[in-house]
């Protein structure tokens, strides 16, 4: 896999060298992936969340014929873990992505609209998530929050 990142990131080359909850949790949604709805993408997203308490939300891509109405997986999870929640803090999001069509030659990173929610969430909770985004299950990445794949984003700074 090519890495080339220009920003802040860890590089872990195996699930083993994550410390031992992320590598569950990355497994996680290895597996949720594998139930992601994607009909017409054929492209599989799994997201799994662990909160503070040591709960864990998943979430997977869920299409639609329509298809503007397709959501992804950060969101899938996100949302529940909200929908479910009055507070809450995220320890860690892993995000993990295949497309059996083609190997995938990077690290899939998450859609601006996802990155704009997780910056919510990470608003909601005034401390940022960080992120582990893998591919592969060999090549992992970690990002201490979103900021540096969202600069000078919107937020609710410039509402209220
Ligand atoms: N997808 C995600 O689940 N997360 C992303 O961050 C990018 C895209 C899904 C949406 C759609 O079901 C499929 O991948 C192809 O875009």
């Amino acid at each position: 896999m090519d890495e080339k990142y220009n920003f802040k990131c860890e590089v872990f080359d195996s699930l083993s060298n994550l410390p031992d909850e992320i590598a569950v949790l990355m497994q996680a949604a290895q597996s949720q992936m594998d139930r992601a709805y994607a009909p017409y993408s054929k492209f599989y997203v799994g997201a799994a969340l662990l909160l503070e308490d040591g709960r864990t939300y998943l979430g997977c891509n869920q299409e639609n014929a329509s298809f503007p109405l397709c959501m992804c997986a950060e969101r899938v999870a996100l949302y529940n873990a909200g929908a479910d929640n009055d507070s809450f803090r995220i320890k860690a999001l892993a995000i993990t992505a295949k497309n059996p069509a083609k190997p995938l030659k990077e690290i899939c990173m998450p859609c601006g609209a996802c990155r704009q929610v997780i910056r919510e969430f990470e608003e909601r909770q005034k401390a940022e998530i960080p992120l582990y985004l893998s591919s592969d299950g060999n090549h992992i990445i970690k990002l201490d929050g979103i900021s540096p794949l969202l600069p000078h984003s919107f937020s609710k700074d410039f509402l209220l």
